[in-house]
């Protein structure tokens, strides 16, 4: 098996005790190595070429190029969402791996508004997240079988065997049904599933590569939770890791209670290629990334989470960072930009009718994402006429 054992612990051990094992849960993240600094030129290099890349990507940056081609000679915007989370596989013929936090609700809604916006969007997307328009029936606690009904002849369908939008659903699904064929009829959707951090990044530096005709009119939305550890390569176990094949002296804690054995797993850092696509991969586009933490209050933790978003926005130079906390993220986010970071942040929110808990005020209230694109859509227009001020095109 190539997994290696934790630097705690070292190869020639022949016995661990309880003392060790706890220190090894403790340091299991080595903090020793400072956090968080961005990928340079040459991590680039070394990634992408002792990664394998995904048997999509050809095909992808192909229908990417096109699509940009295409909306560039319609003066459209061009948007592409990441959304959805990235998976660390344990083997490289995939039985188990590691999966990132998100349904996707962020990325898909944030989509149709930025089609409603006039934009045209790419939407690099965790396979069976959310998708735009059809999340409105998927996923969903209903099944959406329980939005239809059979028709009967009273409905005037002549033939007995059809089947219809159950009339409280009707006007609503008509009005997503439209949506959907107006994007789907005039090309603006491009949907591209993608589901390890490995097909991720190289999907991520292919796509914004394609994007540059567009300029300063490329924007980047970046919802997707991307995995912080990854198994690279060269230490994938090629089958499934069967409990037979650990070598006992290190990854079996005989201090552990009950029987059977640990699997040790140890997790290289994903290079930080955020600051890569504000440098070199899309140096025109606007970047907005979003930052997750998962504490409590927004009141009493907006102060840690502001401080990485700040931390965000020195470390990686983009554009604007919106923070959100995991618990509250469907009503409440700060936005924090490059132009004064320590300014107090701009924070949109979502009324709720506290009688209710989380049930909304009003219906222009009810997503607030609506509220997100409309600030970032009003950001990048200002920064696409700055740059078409001070370099004289886009
Ligand atoms: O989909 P939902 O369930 O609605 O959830 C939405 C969300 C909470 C996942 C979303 O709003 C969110 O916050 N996404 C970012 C989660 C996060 O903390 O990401 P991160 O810290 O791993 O990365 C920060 C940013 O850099 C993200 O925009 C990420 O997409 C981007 N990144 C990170 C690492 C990397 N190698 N490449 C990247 O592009």
């Amino acid at each position: 098996c190539p997994i290696t054992p934790p630097p705690t612990m070292s190869a020639s051990s022949s016995s661990l005790t309880a003392a060790h094992s706890a220190q090894d849960y403790a340091n299991a993240i080595d903090r020793s190595v400072p956090s968080f600094t961005a990928a340079q030129e040459p991590d680039e290099k070394s990634y992408f070429n002792t990664n394998l890349p995904p048997p999509e990507l050809e095909e992808y940056s192909e229908r990417t190029e096109q699509f940009v081609r295409h909306h560039y000679h319609h003066q459209r915007r061009v948007v592409l969402i990441t959304s959805g989370g990235t998976t660390v596989p344990l083997e490289n013929q995939t039985v188990r791996f590691i999966d990132n936090f998100s349904a996707g609700t962020r990325g898909a809604t944030s989509a149709e508004y930025f089609l409603e916006a006039g934009y045209a969007v790419i939407f690099l997307h965790r396979q069976f997240s959310l998708l735009p328009y059809s999340r409105h029936y998927s996923h969903s606690t209903n099944c959406f079988l329980d939005f239809l009904s059979e028709a009967q002849p009273t409905d005037g369908y002549a033939k007995k065997s059809a089947v219809m939008a159950k009339g409280e659903y009707s006007d609503t699904m008509l009005s997503v049904l439209r949506k959907y064929n107006h994007a789907k009829r005039e090309n603006l959707l491009l949907l591209l599933p993608f589901t390890t951090i490995n097909s991720y990044l190289f999907l991520l530096r292919a796509l914004a590569m394609k994007m540059e005709p567009m300029g300063s009119k490329a924007l980047f939305y970046l919802a997707a939770a991307v995995s912080d550890f990854f198994i690279p390569r060269e230490r994938m176990s090629e089958h499934k890791i069967q409990s037979g094949d650990f070598n006992e002296t290190q990854l079996v804690d005989p201090a552990a209670s009950g029987v059977g054995k640990k699997l040790i797993i140890d997790l290289d850092p994903v290079p930080k290629f955020l600051k890569r696509l504000v440098e070199s991969w899309a140096p025109k586009g606007m970047i907005v990334s979003f930052k997750a933490n998962s504490l409590g209050q927004l009141e009493t933790d907006e102060g840690i989470l502001l401080k990485k978003c700040r931390l965000a926005l020195e470390r990686y130079s983009h554009h604007l960072v919106i923070g959100n906390l995991l618990q509250t993220r469907k009503f409440e986010v700060v936005l924090v930009d490059s132009v004064d970071p320590q300014k107090q942040p701009r924070r949109l929110t979502l009324q709720r009718d506290e009688a209710n808990g989380v049930k909304f005020a009003t219906k222009q209230d009810m997503e607030i994402e609506e509220q997100i694109v409309t600030e970032v859509v009003r950001r990048h227009g200002a920064r696409i006429w700055d740059v078409v001020a001070t370099t004289g095109s886009l």
